[in-house]
């Protein structure tokens, strides 16, 4: 009975909906839950995909179903959850077949678990899969890392499933080991900077404006239509839009301000700060998050110092437009330049073009703005965005906005820790002769760490003089 083209283990709200894209694209999928019932339920809730999914609560009986080589997505919870899975996986599977975490996996564990499977002859895919439940259940984007080998087994229906932009499929493999699921990491990363930079704009138009949320929807509606053009603006404008229908009121205003996050926009932080690559937008967004969940202390904090200065800021909207495009484009410099980074330490060969090209549908940052970082940096052009000729213009264009943004929000005590990084590492980047030379100077005085000379080769100390009194 091995008729099934591909195995899915973990029938949650994620699960469920690759397992019916999956049987959707014409292929036949197993499924395994360790809730029985929710194998039964699934079967009998499938409809007209009836015929193209199979199930059972017994894992050998679920293997039995597969078609040799075997591929077998894993959707459950990250962390032990996944190893848990795999170390009752592998004994049912054998050389050929390949393991395929679907999950937000940290890419480290990733990395662990594609070495610990090394030898066996079974594979590891680790593959970051973006676009939230609508994206599993219609075309995901799916950054695929790992064994490149058994990638052949899975590749039909992985593609298949995924999203397609103007028909090109939202499905690539980047590159051995945990390179799929950094990938995913640093998507959300972008994400994280990308729905800040949009929150700070939408404070400056109630705060610093005095803005209703149904005039903001409108303008983020617009802005849709322009070089902003993408999933985030387009479901800003939806939830602004949104009246609460038990207090009557827009529901953004009876949302609590405080942000939940799973990880991956803090791991993308970390990463960025272990490689040693400038990603103050998506730390800045991070910590925007953190300080969002400190309600207590933030109410305390207005009662001491006040609140900012309400409805005096004088800012156009065309203004607000650009510096949040500017925004944009140092978020997404920071989050490429750690994929080159990581790409280079980990001798991943990572395709910049085609990460670019898979995110341009199904995923939460998809936007017009990426099929035009993919035309930049198509053939390998693997250089900061910031320097890639059509940003240089949008960039040229856009940074008085953000200066100008920056500068109303500090004078009218509004928070914008995002816009802020960004406008801070565009004048770094562009600054030939930065300030570090002081610190270097410091370095040397306190800790004899050397420094090296404009106008001479080599490494110097200077003799400072002694601050100790003798
Ligand atoms: C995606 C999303 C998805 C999920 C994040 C949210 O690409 O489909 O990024 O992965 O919504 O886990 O992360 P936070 O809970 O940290 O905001």
């Amino acid at each position: 009975m091995e008729e099934a083209d591909i195995g899915l283990i973990g029938l949650g709200v994620m699960g469920e909906n690759l397992a019916l894209n999956i049987a959707d694209n014409g292929y036949k999928v197993a499924v395994f839950n360790r809730t029985a019932e929710k194998v039964e339920t699934f079967l009998n809730n499938s409809g007209e995909l009836r015929a193209n999914v199979m199930g059972s609560g017994d894992l050998a009986a679920f293997v039995a179903m597969l078609k040799r080589p075997r591929s077998v997505i894993i959707m459950v919870k990250a962390g032990q959850p996944v190893d848990e899975v795999i170390a009752e996986l592998k004994p049912h599977l054998a050389e050929g077949d390949v393991i395929i975490d679907a999950g937000n996996a940290n890419y480290h564990d990733t990395v662990r678990r594609f070495s610990e499977l090394d030898g066996t002859g079974i594979g590891f895919l680790g593959i970051g899969v973006s676009g939230g439940e609508e994206g599993a259940r219609h075309g995901p984007s799916i950054m695929v890392g790992g064994s490149e080998a058994q990638w052949k087994n899975a590749e039909g229906v992985l593609t298949a499933i995924s999203a397609k932009f103007n028909g090109e499929p939202c499905c690539a493999y980047l590159g051995t080991g945990g390179a799929g699921h950094f990938v995913k990491t640093i998507h959300n990363g972008i994400e994280y900077a990308d729905m800040q930079m949009i929150a700070e704009i939408y404070g400056i138009m109630r705060d610093g404006l005095g803005m209703s949320p149904e005039a903001c929807a409108k303008v983020f509606t617009e802005w849709n239509s322009g070089p902003l053009d993408s999933y985030l603006i387009e479901i800003t404008g939806h939830v602004l839009a949104a009246m609460d229908a038990d207090s009557g009121k827009p529901l953004v205003d009876v949302i609590v301000d405080a942000a939940g996050q799973k990880g991956t926009g803090r791991w993308s932080a970390i990463e960025a700060l272990s490689l040693g690559v400038s990603a103050t937008t998506i730390e800045g967004a991070v910590a925007a998050r953190s300080i969002s969940a400190m309600r207590e202390e933030r109410i305390k904090g207005e009662e001491i110092y006040g609140a900012g200065a309400k409805g005096k800021a004088t800012i156009s909207l065309e203004a607000l437009e650009k510096a949040l495009l500017a925004g944009k484009i140092a978020a997404y410099a920071q989050g490429f330049a750690v994929m080159a980074k990581a790409s280079e330490e980990h001798g991943w060969n990572l395709p910049l073009d085609a990460i670019a090209r898979i995110w341009r549908a199904g995923c939460i940052i998809r936007s017009r703005f990426l099929d035009q970082i993919a035309q930049s940096f198509a053939g390998g052009a693997g250089t900061n965005l910031l320097v890639q000729p059509a940003f240089v213009e949008m960039m040229k264009d856009s940074s008085a906005a953000l200066r100008a943004v920056v500068a109303t929000c500090a004078i009218n005590e509004l928070p914008a820790p995002c816009l802020s990084s960004a406008l801070a590492y565009f004048d770094a980047y562009r600054q030939a002769r930065g300030t570090t030379n002081l610190t270097q100077g410091q370095r040397d005085f306190f800790g004899a760490h050397g420094f090296k000379r404009l106008d001479r080769d080599g490494d110097f100390h200077h003799e400072w003089p002694s601050l100790v009194e003798k």
